[in-house]
């Protein structure tokens, strides 16, 4: 049996599904609640003979969607992203969020900014007043990601490389590495992204600002939260 999260996980992300129309190409984001929503999307275009074309996020998210017969394109040979589909680690009032806790978040950010609408799934546990309890992802280049670390600790950011269960330093798509930044809550996230985008080494990091329109979240009873 699902536990209550991974319910509402559930329900988000088939909800989402049922928002999807013929002839769209939709950006696939990636992890365990984008996971609800790609199942259930490849059910209806199966059952119901939709044409959609794919945009994926990542190598995981290509797999699946690959195993379920869905027909994918890239961000670079599609016109326009009708619609993006993500999840989230962590989603604040004012519609800010943090994501790449499935390390994708690099190419989250470049779907997300290429489509015409943004759409996260989420559940209940996952909507605070401020962001901040997840730990923030920060994509580096491995060439000097030593000397980076000690800067991020050095500003008070409680930084650690990410790892595998094996214990070595975890990779990403494009080969880079993770630091997440352990910083319980973050007060002001545009001065933190801007600090972050000033910084050599780093190529992405999770903050996604001003970037959703509407958030789905499952819980006891589903809300959609519109900006
Ligand atoms: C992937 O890098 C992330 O941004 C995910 O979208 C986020 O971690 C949400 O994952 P779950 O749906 O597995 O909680």
């Amino acid at each position: 049996m699902l536990n209550k999260q991974t319910l509402y996980k559930k329900q988000a992300g088939e909800y989402a599904a049922t928002l999807i129309e013929d002839n769209m190409v939709v950006g696939l984001g990636t992890g365990s609640t984008v996971r609800f929503f790609i199942e259930m999307l490849a059910k209806r275009i199966n059952t119901e003979g939709l044409n959609i074309v794919g945009v994926t996020t990542s190598s995981k998210t290509s797999a699946l969607a690959k195993s379920l017969g869905i027909k994918l394109s890239s961000v670079d040979e599609v016109p326009y992203i009708d619609v993006t589909i993500d999840g989230a680690d962590e989603v604040d009032l004012n519609f800010n969020g943090i994501k790449g806790g499935g390390a994708a978040l690099l190419f989250e950010k470049i779907v997300a900014l290429n489509a015409h609408k943004n759409i996260w799934i989420i559940d209940e546990s996952k909507y605070h007043n401020v962001i901040g309890q997840f730990p923030l992802p920060v994509e580096v280049v491995p060439y000097g990601s030593h000397q980076l670390l000690k800067r991020f600790a050095e500003a008070d950011l409680h930084p650690s490389f990410r790892r595998t269960a094996a214990g070595s330093r975890l990779t990403t798509d494009v080969d880079n590495y993770i630091i997440d930044l352990s910083l319980e809550r973050i007060d002001h996230p545009k001065s933190l992204a801007y600090f972050l985008e000033q910084t050599i080494g780093v190529v992405e990091h999770g903050l996604f600002l001003n970037i959703v329109d509407e958030v789905i979240i499952g819980g006891e009873q589903l809300k959609i939260i519109t900006k």
